[in-house]
């Protein structure tokens, strides 16, 4: 049985995937969450800090990473996904360094910075809950249609709406080449409990086919419909052709 809860507008969507994010943390205060940036993650994230600026809780504990980073990015560019989680959550809720866990955006060796990425995880027992969000093509991380299921932490190419969008909305100059270094299918699906977060009209066609379409590599996060635990929590726009699915 899918999970799937719809809230009913896009601020109780905001403020439910918030207090996901707070609940795991007071249920479990070492454990390990994965996060996402993008539109669909921003006022969430700002509603955690400002609920942690008025009533903090302990966080001395957790660790937070990004499910994806770009590469060959200075980490000064706003678009760096470290740069965001960085401002928008690791530091209004005082993570310290050591527990703020991304990989390098300037390396001479991508591929052992996603081993390292990869292996820091591990070590500390795997991702206890993955915030998801979902791309306009059905991606998850930077995984595009198309990749393999078994794919691990890898730097996936752009494609060119994507890049396009993040050139667009960051600044990032003509010759920084972006890849797209992101956490695999097969490692996102380890994680133990996921929430697959989507607002907004323009999501709708695509979270029905995640949810009511095939399993397949053409549509990543078609793959969740797998996961033992995933939650796929929408706003009522982007949840309109799956309200018959919900709790
Ligand atoms: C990008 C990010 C993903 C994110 C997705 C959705 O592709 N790399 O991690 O989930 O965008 O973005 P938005 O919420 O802006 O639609």
């Amino acid at each position: 049985m899918l999970k799937v809860t719809i809230a009913k507008n896009e601020q109780e969507f905001d403020v439910m995937a918030a207090w996901r994010i707070i609940g795991q943390m007071l249920k479990k205060p070492d454990s390990v969450i994965g996060l996402s940036t993008g539109a669909t993650t921003k006022n969430m994230h700002a509603i955690v800090s400002d609920i942690y600026g008025k009533y903090p809780f302990d966080t001395s504990q957790v660790t937070l990473f990004n499910v994806d980073e770009l590469t060959n990015l200075p980490r000064s560019y706003a678009g760096c996904c470290y740069t965001m989680i960085a401002e928008q959550i690791a530091r209004p809720l005082n993570i310290p360094d050591e527990r703020f866990i991304m990989p390098k955006t300037i390396s001479e060796d991508y591929e052992s910075e996603c081993r390292s990425f990869q292996q820091a995880l591990e070590e500390r027992g795997g991702a206890d809950l993955q915030m998801l969000g979902l791309g306009y093509n059905g991606h998850i991380g930077i995984n595009q249609p198309g990749t393999p299921f078994g794919s691990e932490t890898w730097v996936s190419p752009m494609d060119p709406v994507f890049e396009a969008r993040v050139r667009k909305e960051t600044g990032v100059p003509p010759e920084h080449q972006l890849g797209g270094l992101t956490l695999g299918i097969r490692t996102i699906m380890h994680t133990k409990h996921i929430i697959l977060i989507a607002k907004g009209e323009h999501k709708a066609e695509m979270v029905r086919q995640m949810l009511k379409g095939p399993v397949t590599e053409d549509i990543p996060a078609s793959v969740l419909q797998l996961h033992p635990s995933c939650e796929f929590l929408l706003d009522a726009d982007a949840g309109k052709y799956v309200a018959d699915m919900a709790e």
